[in-house]
């Protein structure tokens, strides 16, 4: 593409009903945000599923911890290793039931750098077809021959492992919840073709850890099976912080640390954010009911509303709600509509999805009343009315 045919690409994109535009808001608590203009929205697209960002103990940890700088001022490997951060990865190894963990500024970076660090020629990644773009970028770069299986279908994922020669190593790699539709990864079914064909397992639980399985430790403690070789995921969504982390075998946490090059050559993250993220994660431990078991029960109520509405909500057990419309201007239309009324949730539009799958994808989160749980149902019903009635 040349630059002078910048423009023309923007129209074909507005044309199409998918140009995305940046909206700043300020979070005065975990549900509800402020715009420019002082008006105040019920947040529903939010990852902050526990109400992590607002809680008085992570919030006092990051504010002990900010004395020590606001920034690391290097790489782990130079002068930005904190105390923090490594005393963070502890404690993923013990959530994540591994013997070693390493974090990254992103879990975006946490999966390109795990991906193009660990394959490369002659090695094959199986991957689900609606893993995230991280997912799929970390494939692209790692120069590794990548053979996309249809989402969550065992069967011919068997058959694309029996027929695709390798002379290297197999990968299989999937999201533990998928992050568009909130479904769980089949783990079981991954698990016994991993060991039938000799592959590695890598489960990003990106919207896992903190939501499903004992303690919210994710989708290995959800099925009580322990067999995946890397444990990735986001210290951003259910922990309230930032950043990505993998937890392995030692041998493969120290190889990373060597040749991942997001890991060695970015700033690293700063000691107040390894301090939230360590508070956020002792905390859904210590507390399952006040965090993982709340925001299933309001996951379960707003589910049960909507369906009882009329409202296409896809069935599900975590708390990504997809709200089904079809078409790329409906989604727009509809969210435009809720945000009018006081309600912010995400239009999602293809490339995030398929083609003519268009969705409101509303998250619910443990810090949710019942009250905002149902003004949003409320404000759907009546907007989305002609919808709803088909
Ligand atoms: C499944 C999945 N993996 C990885 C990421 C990236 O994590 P981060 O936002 O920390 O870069 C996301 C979302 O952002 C995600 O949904």
């Amino acid at each position: 593409m040349k630059i002078e045919d910048i423009p023309q690409v923007l129209k074909e994109i507005e044309k199409a009903g998918l140009t995305r535009r940046v909206v700043d808001y300020r979070m005065k608590t975990a549900t509800l945000a402020m715009d420019r203009r002082g008006t105040e929205y019920i947040v529903f697209n939010s990852n902050d599923y526990l109400g992590m960002t607002h809680e008085k103990e992570v919030l006092e940890a990051a504010r002990r911890a900010i004395s020590f700088g606001t920034g690391s001022g290097g790489s782990r490997l130079v002068s930005g290793a904190t105390f923090e951060i490594s005393d963070l990865e502890k404690e993923l190894c013990k959530v994540k039931h591994k013997e070693g963990a390493l974090v990254f500024n992103t879990g975006y970076m946490a999966n390109v750098g795990v991906l193009y660090a660990l394959s490369g020629p002659g090695d094959v990644i199986f991957s689900d077809a609606l893993n995230h773009a991280s997912i799929i970028d970390g494939c692209r770069m790692a120069r590794a021959k990548v053979v996309v299986y249809p989402h969550g279908n065992m069967a011919r994922l068997e058959e694309l492992l029996a027929e695709t020669p390798c002379d290297g190593e197999r990968f299989i790699v999937t999201d533990g919840v998928f992050s568009m539709d909130g479904d769980i990864c089949p783990l079981p079914d991954l698990v016994r073709l991993k060991r039938k064909y000799h592959a590695r397992l890598l489960v990003d639980d990106a919207h896992a850890l903190g939501v499903i399985g004992k303690n919210g430790g994710g989708t290995s403690d959800y099925f009580q099976e322990y067999d995946v070789d890397l444990q990735i995921g986001t210290l951003s969504k259910a922990l309230g912080a930032e950043g990505g982390y993998v937890a392995a075998d030692p041998l493969i946490i120290d190889y990373l640390k060597n040749r991942s090059r997001p890991f060695i050559f970015s700033t690293a993250l700063p000691a107040s954010i390894g301090a939230a993220a360590l508070t956020a994660l002792k905390l859904l431990q210590a507390y399952p009911q006040r965090f993982t078991a709340k925001v299933n029960e309001n996951t379960t109520y707003l589910r049960n509303r909507l369906k009882e509405s009329g409202v296409s909500v896809k069935e599900g057990e975590t708390p990504i709600l997809p709200i089904m419309v079809g078409d790329e201007k409906e989604g727009v239309r509809l969210a435009e509509a809720c945000l009018k009324r006081g309600i912010l949730l995400s239009a999602i539009r293809p490339p995030a999805v398929p083609k003519g799958t268009s969705r409101l994808r509303l998250t619910v989160t443990a810090a949710h009343t019942k009250n905002e749980l149902d003004q949003v149902c409320q404000v759907l019903i009546e907007e989305g009315n002609h919808l709803w009635k088909q």
